[in-house]
């Protein structure tokens, strides 16, 4: 048992204390039996949120779209999707979860829109006040205006008949990009903020917020990059300027916000940081560290990545960012215990580990639904077995491109990466459909359903479930482990990754074997052997870490009492 230790000289922030859980809502729950996730779902689950003691929800989109990136096309910011439930159903989510102390951000996809919503409609048309809403360009309807690529694959650009331009989209053909530099867009878009703040939200995620200012001109990006054009469209000129409009409207309120900049690296995401309401932002480097030189999407190098890069990226974003978001999966990543655990034998020692590492970082974690049981990559055998367009848009590309043949070619790569993986449906128990829906589901269930599920999880001491609840019980009690100094030892180590976090006089230890072999920790590195177990993910654990080998994937927390 260890003391709990609060400290009184410390500018506390909810949002810095806070655990988050993200819900990927057509996956999460299904409760009318339509086989697609819905919101009065996740209010049957919100005592279990609540057990498993997160502080904040992080809902992706749930607003009216037609679903060709599910959700992440908006149709309509202010109704809630049918399939969904109704904007009933969504208050009573909210006040379900408040009287739970537990709060709630929404997603706000602000870069782009669907092509249905109204304004694209109006624009395409030039109606007056909307002809400026989007990124429109006149040229040869055979002749894109330069050689920007879309994030998920193809060319950035869409040639429109009915207004006889083209229309740039980052992201989806159906998701045209919003023209910031036009005030009335970046009003429009303060309305909707307000309208989602006074509805008594606690914040928002913002989507690939690095992209809202465009270089001027759209001039042509490198041609050897993965994705042309990314130098002119993340990070552009009036990003701070946007944003700084954005966190004025935040400011009024009692939010949290995080930015999601996929293509900025940690210097810029710092300057973020360090404003005034926007609170933090998921920077990808460490994400990345699994990514061969052609980047993430290229079909070589899978799986290997070495420990001392990861630490080299951590330490940086540790140092540098002000208030980093913790994160090592989400609903665009594979699942974490495949992408940087063990899926098999070690499936529960590095899905624990790895948990250790998420909540014993500085900053805010961010667990991601399933995690928590170790929910773990799928198989897609086929092109027509995967749902998410940027897989879809990426293997044809490799295919146009020559690097692969066939599906065969890169069936590897999508089973490695593929975003399906986090969406396949959440396993609840070993029944039917694993307890997700009564009806068809929308996507095909991982099979191990059978074996991994929240059921399971709940009954098993020492399951995955189980040492979640634990380490986030410790962070809430040990403020060291929030606002604590971070320092890595061992920075060449290929196997362990050690680090402390210091609190005044306090010091805790983390020792991590991210490896299957059995290792030994030299305690001469924190100059100490009088050390008290906090938490490990191996019952057997002694206090004192340099008698011990490590076990594979062990995980231990020590508290440093005399320096
Ligand atoms: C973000 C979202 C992703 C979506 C994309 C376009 O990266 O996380 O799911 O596809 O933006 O909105």
């Amino acid at each position: 048992m260890t003391t709990q230790r609060r400290h009184t000289d410390i500018d506390r922030q909810w949002w810095k204390e806070a655990v988050v859980y993200q819900i990927y809502p057509r996956s999460f729950n299904d409760s009318d039996g339509d086989g697609v996730g819905d919101i009065p779902g996740i209010t049957e689950k919100v005592d279990y949120l609540d057990s498993l003691g997160i502080d904040v929800v992080w809902l992706c989109p749930v607003y009216d779209s037609p679903n060709a990136d599910n959700g992440y096309d908006i149709r309509d910011y202010r109704s809630i999707l049918d399939e969904f439930g109704t904007m009933a159903d969504w208050e009573e989510l909210l006040s379900e979860l408040h009287a739970r102390d537990i709060r709630l951000i929404m997603d706000l996809v602000v870069n782009h829109t669907s092509k249905q919503h109204e304004w694209f409609q109006k624009s395409r048309r030039r109606e007056s006040g909307y002809e400026d809403f989007y990124h429109w360009q006149d040229g040869d309807p055979d002749e894109p205006p330069n050689n920007w690529k879309s994030i998920f694959g193809g060319p950035a650009w869409t040639y429109d008949d009915e207004r006889g331009q083209w229309y740039l989209h980052l992201f989806d053909p159906e998701q045209p990009d919003l023209n910031w530099r036009n005030p009335d867009v970046r009003d429009a878009v303060t309305d909707v903020v307000t309208w989602w703040l006074e509805k008594g939200i606690d914040g928002f995620r913002l989507d690939a917020i690095d992209h809202l200012s465009k270089a001027d001109g759209y001039p042509d990006g490198e041609p050897d990059d993965p994705i042309n054009g990314l130098e002119h469209f993340s990070h552009g000129p009036r990003l701070r300027e946007y944003l700084d409009e954005l966190a004025a409207v935040f400011e009024d309120y009692d939010t949290m916000t995080v930015g999601e900049m996929g293509g900025a690296d940690i210097e810029q995401v710092d300057d973020y940081t360090s404003m005034d309401g926007l609170n933090s932002v998921f920077q990808f480097d460490h994400m990345e560290v699994t990514a061969g030189p052609n980047g993430p999407w290229h079909p070589e190098q899978l799986g290997e990545w070495d420990l001392t890069d990861l630490k080299e990226i951590i330490n940086r974003q540790q140092g540098e960012i002000d208030w980093p978001a913790l994160f090592f999966g989400n609903h665009d990543q594979p699942r974490l215990v495949s992408h940087f655990g063990d899926d098999g034998d070690y499936r529960t020692e590095s899905a624990t580990l790895i948990a250790t590492f998420l909540l014993t970082l500085r900053g805010t974690p961010y667990i991601y639904q399933g995690e928590e049981i170790g929910m773990t990559n799928d198989e897609f055998g086929s092109l027509e077995e995967v749902d998410d367009p940027m897989t879809t848009g990426i293997v044809e590309d490799l295919i146009a491109d020559g690097v692969a043949d066939s599906y065969a070619d890169v069936a590897d790569l999508v089973n490695y990466r593929s975003r399906d993986h986090a969406r396949t449906p959440m396993q609840w128990d070993d029944s039917e459909n694993a307890g997700f829906t009564t009806g068809e589901p929308w996507f095909a269930l991982n099979e191990n359903y059978t074996e991994i599920n929240v059921e399971s999880s709940l009954e098993e001491e020492g399951s995955v479930w189980d040492h979640y609840q634990r380490l986030i019980d410790l962070r809430n009690d040990e403020d060291v482990l929030v606002y604590g100094e971070y320092d890595c030892l061992l920075p060449d180590d290929e196997q362990l990754y050690a680090y402390t976090r210091t609190l005044g006089d306090e010091t805790v230890l983390v020792v991590l074997n991210w490896s299957d072999d059995t290792v030994t920790f030299d305690s001469s590195t924190v100059g100490t052997t009088d050390a008290e177990v906090m938490i490990s993910n191996y019952t057997d654990s002694t206090d004192d870490p340099s008698t011990e080998s490590l076990k594979p994937y062990e995980a231990t927390v020590y508290r440093l009492d005399s320096r």
